[in-house]
């Protein structure tokens, strides 16, 4: 028996797969079929359709508010606070002896946990609020990057804070809400940056490139084209950071490994 209160057909989720694989580069996988389901249900109640053919076909006729909900609806933004927490001091020591600006780029910052876990890093470093250091942090998800631009965490958003750090870069509010000190916001400006697309706004040259569990999502050509795009935006000894479970060894022209999970350029 199909308890669904929407019919959703092999076609119906293959469409679907094709859509977000044009439009973001995700591969899902036939095991997202739940997932994809209970996300976009909600897309076809807040448009009053009954059926997901009727949604595609809505999203096919080109309306633009409902491709940015559709991909923020099927993009998963799992993050944390100093996650892959031996990257931040090796950010750190890569740094450190610069005389110039330091340029970064988060580039899949979801709610911009990890773009303020770099600032936190950077104002270590050079002790003070406002370090010589501009952060750039894009993602293609339109809903995260607003919370990131808030800045604002709860109580289990903020458990992997260490205490020093709550005190100096946020300010503490009632209920166990805590929110980023404007000089650290200011270190970071978001954006959205779709990384399928042929132009991006991120210029450059950047110190390092932080680009972590978003490769996951993506398969190799679409990783190598990236990671194609990424090489002339780092400076000549810049560093890009991957996720625990990524490996860039597909494209050892470009880059090749220099410490855990963070690469270097090859040439
Ligand atoms: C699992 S989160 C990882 C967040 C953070 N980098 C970390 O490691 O904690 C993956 C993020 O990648 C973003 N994403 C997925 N496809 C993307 C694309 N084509 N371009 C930019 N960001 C994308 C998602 O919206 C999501 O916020």
């Amino acid at each position: 028996m199909n308890s669904r209160e929407f019919e959703f057909t092999e076609k119906d989720f293959d469409r679907v797969r094709a859509l977000i694989y044009q439009r973001a580069g995700i591969s899902l996988n036939q095991s997202k079929q739940e997932m994809v389901y209970s996300r976009l249900a909600k897309r076809l109640r807040a448009n009053r359709l009954t059926s997901f053919s009727d949604y595609i076909a809505l999203l096919e006729a080109g309306s633009s508010a409902e491709w940015e909900a559709f991909i923020n609806s099927l993009t998963t933004n799992l993050t944390f606070f100093f996650r892959e927490e031996h990257h931040f001091p090796a950010l750190a020591e890569h740094v450190r002896s610069k005389k110039s600006h330091i340029s970064l780029w988060c580039a899949a910052c979801s709610t911009g946990e990890e773009a303020y876990s770099m600032a936190m890093t950077m104002a270590d470093l050079f002790d003070t609020l406002r370090p010589p250091v501009t952060i750039l942090a894009s993602d293609v998800d339109t809903g995260v990057l607003e919370k990131a631009k808030d800045g604002l965490y709860n109580a289990s958003q903020l458990e992997k804070v260490p205490t020093d750090k709550l005190k100096k870069y946020f300010v503490e509010l009632p209920g166990g809400m805590a929110k980023i000190k404007p000089e650290i916001r200011e270190m970071v400006s978001f954006e959205k940056i779709n990384l399928l697309d042929d132009r991006w706004p991120a210029k450059g040259p950047y110190d390092a490139i932080f680009c972590r569990n978003v490769m996951i999502y993506f398969d190799k050509d679409t990783q190598a084209k990236i990671l194609r795009k990424f090489s002339p935006l780092l400076k000549k000894d810049g560093l890009l950071f991957a996720g625990h479970s990524e490996s860039f060894h597909h494209v050892p022209d470009i880059f090749r490994l220099r410490g855990k999970t963070v690469y270097e350029l090859a040439k």
